[in-house]
């Protein structure tokens, strides 16, 4: 079968800025943790689909604003994570949790700015929820329903399994030369971990690649209905998470015992939430990777990495030590998947083979199906 993925998805900068409209600037997408951000003025920053943002507690409520002050387009805040006050550090202009601004120092000696323009002074707020410790952020001014973009039971095991994290947290960025959707083609991918993998992943986890019939069917067809409501109720079908594959001889360690472990099952889980997150715990719910694969070019993603444990019965010297090794653990698993999907990259261009897709590759068949519809028709999600 022969993939609908042209190789100018991957190259064209024209169809990277159609990618951000259509899509990124559409969606939910991840946009933090909330156990990064408590207590009164707590603030984190990120830049999403091209806007940097930032999120910050207002007295207990979280609120996510455009991270640039309205007077001279400077960063409000400009630490990845910290609690300071919403005040821009140029001119010390001071915003309230509305986003309004509420204190220009010598404002009528100098600005001249009347009351009117005073109250029209606001930041752009975008639409924010929590999943139990898991943010989304919608940068649309009219936001899609929550609900029509994940399923009920995702959001339910999303919601569980997020409420068990520690708020200890340690977080890297790779800067990858691949496209972002190569990450989620590999991820959707169960038949690689054995031959990528051999000797680290593949070596507890045993993953088995399997055909689901009916879905291989549907896959050849073309989409039924490409509306609106159509493509987003295609669109829920993409995010899913749980076990996925089952770990032989768990391995025990001492702090084991001093987490509240998530789940029972000595099992990989992995949770995608479509377009860009994927987390996934190795140890059976001890522990857990989130990965947040930001498209910043056709050719360059950045891969922000947080480790956490589950959350901790009470807090022990070493648990820095212990994110330590989770890291340099799951380094060795993920700069696997970065160098093939660079080799990937790097192979393509303009008149490059289509690939070849084997039954087994159904669900990454149906993202295309949907990606291919939406990229190349007016209709929009
Ligand atoms: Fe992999």
């Amino acid at each position: 079968m022969r993939s609908r993925m042209h190789p100018k998805y991957y190259l064209s900068p024209e169809i990277f800025a159609r990618e951000r409209r259509k899509i990124f600037r559409k969606v939910w997408l991840f946009a933090g943790l909330k156990t990064l951000l408590s207590g009164h003025n707590a603030f984190i920053t990120r830049k999403i689909a091209g806007i940097p943002l930032v999120i910050q507690n207002f007295h207990g409520e979280l609120r996510a604003f455009e991270n640039v002050c309205l007077h001279h387009s400077a960063l409000l805040q400009s630490e990845p994570v910290g609690r300071r006050p919403l005040v821009c550090p140029y001119h010390a202009w001071r915003y309230n949790q509305e986003g309004q601004v509420d204190n220009i120092p010598d404002c009528d000696a100098i600005y001249r700015f009347s009351e009117a323009q005073k109250q029209g002074l606001k930041l752009r707020e975008f639409a924010l929820r929590a999943v139990g410790n898991v943010l989304f952020v919608n940068l649309d001014e009219h936001p899609l329903p929550f609900e029509e973009q994940f399923s009920p039971e995702f959001l339910q095991l999303l919601e569980s399994s997020s409420s068990s994290y520690d708020t200890e947290v340690m977080v890297t960025t790779w800067h990858g030369r691949y496209n972002w959707k190569l990450a989620y083609e590999n991820l959707r991918d169960g038949n690689h971990p054995r031959f990528v993998h051999p000797k680290t992943l593949a070596k507890t986890v045993r993953f088995v690649a399997q055909v689901n019939e009916a879905r291989l069917a549907e896959s050849t067809e073309p989409l039924p209905d490409s509306h609106p409501t159509a493509l987003r109720r295609e669109m829920r079908r993409f995010s899913h998470g749980g076990a996925s594959a089952p770990i032989t001889d768990l391995r025990h360690f001492g702090w084991h015992e001093l987490v509240e472990r998530w789940g029972s099952q000595d099992s990989y889980y992995n949770w995608l939430a479509f377009p860009n997150l994927h987390i996934a715990s190795a140890n059976g719910g001890f522990s857990f990777t989130l990965e947040h694969h930001i498209p910043v070019a056709p050719d360059r993603t950045d891969l922000e990495i947080y480790w956490f444990s589950a959350r901790k019965k009470q807090s022990y010297g070493f648990s820095q030590q212990v994110l330590l090794a989770q890291m340099h653990g799951s380094k060795l698993v993920v700069g696997e998947d970065i160098e093939v999907m660079e080799r990937v990259q790097s192979a393509l261009h303009d008149d490059a083979p289509v690939p070849t897709q084997g039954a087994y590759e159904s669900m990454n068949r149906l993202v295309e199906r949907w990606y291919t519809t939406l990229m190349e028709t007016e209709h929009g999600i």
